[in-house]
């Protein structure tokens, strides 16, 4: 069998890690990938937003299935071209991936139909945001409607910031026609939770649970980046929030999305909060997360090529998804200045005893020489019987990887830890 993955990150490298396992499956095409994926997929130079070279790759080259991975291309409909073009895919397609693709779309779908969130008002003009925010309660949480680069979300915690918020989505345009809807919700408290599903649009079935640690410093300090770490399982999801979940959130998004005409198939994730008032929905996205995804993939014990068939066929039902007991680990290691400014080239050093455990997000080839390429340069795991010794290992790991200017958070699972010890 032939499979491409599409997208060039950790999360990828992550998947195709977990598909080559299927040994069914004689090659694996990333496209774009990244260096630091080449010894374990063909790379071909086709961005991850070229849906047109996409088709004409899969169709050349006869692909039995495709991974649609990033939110960009799910979004614009690239499941929708490869299926048409008879190439099965694993995601949604774009009428489904609407629900991270619009803020504005999900928060409604959950007030229709009864699912918990941050209650919310939605603006189509700055004044009526800015007037509104004379009166909002503070701290508050500004959203653009449409896809930031994971950006698009700024928690106000004067009326002064508020208000420049509007103006910069509204006004400036900063993450351009994303911010011509905004949403502005009430702020909430609580746990993070990550939980990624697999759904075929009947059947829900939740993965392991996953933390994310998102400023760039030690301490929760710093800046918000694209996740510096993360540990499964998050030691907050107890079996009876998880039920909680089922009924009152992952069942009835599914439905949800089944009543409006826009059955999800493919990865749903649901990025929650345990609030004092029960676990809310912060926000879905309509893929595998990144970092999540490389703590939450190591502990599938079964073939991840089946399950996303069986999302791809709607025999999930019939599908064993399976995971271990135990904990997984992902140290971000990253460039000095990121999320800011940052130097790359530099050569990137990965000794062999590690190498099954590191996912490259940021890296290329300068002939057989790999040379950091990104802000975040890779992820350094491991798994365990519990999550104590996933970190102890991951981070001794971490010493194994170098390269010029890198650096990382020592605190990522700490809390978690925490957690577990009751403290
Ligand atoms: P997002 O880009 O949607 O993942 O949001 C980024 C982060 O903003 C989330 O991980 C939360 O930590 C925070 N956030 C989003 N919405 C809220 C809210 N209503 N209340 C408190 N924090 C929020
Ligand atoms: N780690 C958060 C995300 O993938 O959106």
């Amino acid at each position: 069998m032939k499979v491409m993955v599409v997208g060039g990150g950790g999360r990828e490298h992550a998947i195709i890690k977990k598909l080559k396992e299927n040994k069914n499956i004689t090659e694996i095409f990333a496209l774009p990938g990244n260096g630091g994926m080449a010894n374990d997929a063909t790379l071909v130079d086709i961005g991850a937003k070229d849906i047109e070279a996409q088709v004409k790759f899969a169709t050349d080259n006869r692909i039995d299935y495709a991974v649609v991975a990033p939110d960009d291309p799910l979004v614009l409909g690239a499941v929708d071209a490869l299926t048409t073009a008879g190439i099965p895919c694993f995601g949604p397609n774009k009428a489904a991936a609407i629900i991270e693709g619009s803020k504005v779309f999900s928060k409604n779908l959950m007030k229709k139909y009864g699912i918990p969130t941050a209650e919310y008002e939605v603006f189509s003009n700055a004044e009526d945001a800015i007037k509104y925010l004379e009166t909002a309660p503070i701290p508050t949480v500004i959203k653009a409607d449409g896809l930031a680069l994971g950006k698009g979300v700024i928690i106000a915690e004067t009326r002064d910031d508020a208000v420049n918020a509007v103006r910069s989505m509204m006004e400036d345009k900063v993450f351009g026609d994303s911010g011509n809807n905004i949403v502005i919700e009430e702020f909430l408290t609580g746990p993070e939770v990550s939980v990624l599903s697999f759904t075929d649009g009947k059947t829900v079935i939740p993965m392991v649970s996953s933390m994310d640690h998102k400023r760039a410093l030690d301490g929760d300090k710093g800046l918000n980046t694209g996740g510096m770490g993360t540990v499964a399982p998050n030691p907050y999801y107890t079996d009876d929030i998880a039920k909680t979940c089922m009924e009152t959130i992952f069942i009835p998004t599914v439905e949800a999305m089944n009543k409006e005409g826009r059955s999800f198939k493919g990865c749903l994730y649901f990025g929650l909060m345990l609030t004092p008032k029960g676990p809310k929905v912060i926000e879905y996205n309509c893929r595998f997360g990144d970092p999540e995804t490389q703590v939450v993939l190591p502990l599938l014990e079964s073939d991840l090529l089946t399950v996303m068939q069986a999302t791809t066929n709607g025999t999930l039902a019939d599908t064993e998804v399976k995971f271990k007991n135990g904990a997984a680990a992902c140290v971000v290691m990253a460039s000095k200045g990121y999320p800011q400014k940052y130097d790359s080239g530099f050569e990137l050093k990965i000794d062999d005893t590690v190498a099954d455990k590191v996912y490259v997000a940021g890296a290329k080839l300068d002939g057989d020489i790999l040379k950091t390429a990104g802000g975040r340069v890779l992820g350094v795991t491991d798994t365990a019987e519990n999550l104590e010794t996933a970190l102890k290992k991951a981070y001794e790991n971490v010493k194994l990887v170098s390269f010029q200017n890198a650096f990382y958070r020592n605190d990522i699972g700490a809390k978690a830890l925490k957690a577990i010890k009751g403290e």
